[in-house]
């Protein structure tokens, strides 16, 4: 029988789908270990859940490290230190290193709270999304699960959920329905493609 698969997770903020996917290894919906977190920056609150949880954590601030290489090498350490078969992005706002890119290939996810392509790219991440989405007049939004590749918001698409934006002039009221949705389906999906029974988008 296959082992559990292993999961490290990478985020830069609250941690919210972070906590989601904590939570749904301990209900089942996620049949996965979380095996480590790297925080982008230290005093986020991420790092508090994880210590709640018990999940190992570790500061990799790109920032700290002399070039992005050297920030890069150290993140391939970490996972690989935690045997880590899969990285989660989980509101990680740097762009992942060409060695941890090509270390896991196809094994590499991020979530994006709008349905990509459009609202994402660089500079379009947390409050800014959903006001874009509202200034467009967009009649949906949503989230996108998606592979990583070396770009912003680029890469596979492995699902997309949506709903309506009708009636909602608020960001930050479709912010909060979005990360519902968020915290809903990425558990699943990565349930799903982790035991490799993702069918396409
Ligand atoms: C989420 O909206 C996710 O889609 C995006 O960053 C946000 C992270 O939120 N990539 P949280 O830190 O998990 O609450």
């Amino acid at each position: 029988m296959k082992s559990t698969p292993t999961i490290a997770v990478l985020a830069s903020g609250e941690g919210s789908n972070f906590q989601a996917l904590c939570d749904a290894t301990q209900s089942g919906v996620l049949n996965a270990r979380i095996v480590g977190l790297v925080a982008s920056r230290a005093g986020i609150g991420v790092l508090e859940k994880a210590k709640t949880v018990g999940v190992p954590a570790q500061v990799l601030n790109p920032k700290s490290f002399p070039d992005r290489g050297q920030w890069d090498q150290q993140v391939l350490k970490t996972l690989q230190n935690w045997k880590a078969e899969w990285v989660v992005l989980a509101g990680f706002l740097s762009l992942i290193g060409p060695e941890v890119l090509k270390t896991f290939p196809q094994r590499i996810v991020n979530i994006h709270p709008a349905l990509l392509p459009k609202f994402g790219g660089a500079g379009m991440y947390g409050i800014r999304v959903h006001q874009a989405v509202i200034e467009a007049r967009a009649s949906e939004t949503g989230i996108t699960i998606h592979l990583v590749d070396g770009e912003y918001d680029r890469g596979r698409v492995l699902a997309q959920v949506k709903i309506p934006v009708t009636g909602i002039s608020d960001a930050a009221v479709l912010a909060d329905r979005v990360r519902e949705l968020e915290h809903e389906h990425y558990p699943r999906v990565l349930n799903d493609l982790v035991w490799g029974r993702l069918t396409q988008a």
